[in-house]
């Protein structure tokens, strides 16, 4: 079991959920971050944090898409532990429906 960063992420990437993480594993792109399945202890502790609602556990049903992302991006994009601002208009972007499809960006963030 892990825990996953999914859609309500995108754009809004507040960053709470980061320095809460007693592992470390967060990984951030260039408009949201992501967890590494694979280094996730399932602690539970990041889910609260997230302002946006957007870590779920992946016992939760339809998650497949979000597992995959999750675990291709953690591997290429790098990792966050420090919080940063959040984009100014990150409530503007809070409940827009279909932020994958419409705004997810491949490209890494900067990381620490
Ligand atoms: Fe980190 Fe725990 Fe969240 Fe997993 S569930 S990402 S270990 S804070
Ligand atoms: Fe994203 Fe929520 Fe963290 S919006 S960056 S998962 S606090």
């Amino acid at each position: 079991m892990t825990f996953v960063v999914t859609d309500n992420c995108i754009k809004c990437k507040y960053m709470d959920c980061v320095e809460v993480c007693p592992v470390d594993c967060f990984y951030e792109g260039d408009n949201m971050l992501v967890i590494h399945p694979d280094e996730c202890i399932d602690c539970g502790v990041c889910e609260p944090e997230c302002p946006a609602s957007a870590i779920v556990a992946d016992t939760e049903p339809g998650l497949d898409k979000w597992l995959k992302l999750n675990g291709d991006y953690a591997k290429v994009w790098p990792n966050i532990t420090v919080k940063r601002d959040a984009p100014p208009d990150a409530k503007n972007w809070d409940g827009v429906p279909e932020k994958y499809e419409k705004f997810f960006s491949p490209e890494p963030g900067q990381g620490d």
